[in-house]
């Protein structure tokens, strides 16, 4: 029993060294951080889901690439609501460059791309002014994205064309149907994100 105690002491302070907080009170802010990141996530994917249908439907994949290339972007900032809060897509295998994960980023996507079961995953990083709360949510290919990620031979000319010359070392594409794209990540700065974190999960919309 003493050597049970001893033993689980070690590993709550080796676990706990960064935070005296009592551990249901650390679950708590996770828990909260955790939907806060979820609801910014689906906010933003289903805003750049419809930005993406309607364009093709206007004018079809070629005509869509600019949503990707400038309404992403913009809709990712819209959706950055505070200063302490932003939301991004980053990925293993870019497009465009700015969206390639630095290397603690590619240690995540690469698990994340190992073993389709996680879906999501969820880090602390001590900052010079608190903690940084980075939340990744797996994204995956499905049928629609096969018009702009799919294998070279079967993208619309048109469209092909136009990736070429905006996406030089264009790394995208040769994806099928389930693979791993990469992910969003979602980075709160704690505790400086508290507004907007309850915001987000006490509002409806
Ligand atoms: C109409 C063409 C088009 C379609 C359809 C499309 N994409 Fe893209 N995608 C792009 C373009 C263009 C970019 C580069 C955006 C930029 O410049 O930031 C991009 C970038 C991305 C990125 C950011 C990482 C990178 O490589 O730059 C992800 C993730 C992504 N797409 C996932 C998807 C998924 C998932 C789907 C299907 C639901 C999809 N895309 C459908 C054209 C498309």
């Amino acid at each position: 029993m003493r050597l049970l105690l001893i033993a689980l002491t070690i590993a709550l302070l080796m676990g706990c060294s960064t935070t005296e907080k009592k551990a249901d009170a650390v679950d708590e802010t996770e828990q909260l951080l955790i939907a806060a990141s979820q609801k910014v996530v689906g906010d933003f994917s289903s805003e750049l889901k419809q930005e993406l249908l309607g364009a093709l439907n206007e004018g079809g994949p070629a005509n869509a690439i600019a949503v990707c290339e400038t309404k992403a972007p913009l809709i990712a900032a819209a959706h950055s609501e505070s200063e302490f809060l932003s939301i991004n897509r980053i990925t293993d295998r870019n497009r465009n460059p700015k969206n390639l994960a630095d290397s603690t980023q590619m240690e995540v996507l690469t698990k994340m791309s190992l073993d389709s079961t996680i879906n999501e995953q969820h880090f602390w990083a001590d900052t010079e002014t608190g903690r940084k709360f980075s939340y990744y949510k797996a994204i995956r290919v499905n049928a629609l994205c096969l018009k702009c990620h799919g294998k070279t031979e079967d993208i619309d000319p048109s469209v092909r064309e136009e990736l070429v010359n905006s996406y030089p070392g264009d790394r995208a594409v040769e994806y099928e149907v389930g693979d791993f794209r990469g992910a969003f990540l979602v980075e709160i700065d704690w505790p400086q994100g508290e507004e907007i974190v309850q915001q987000l999960t006490t509002t409806e919309n």
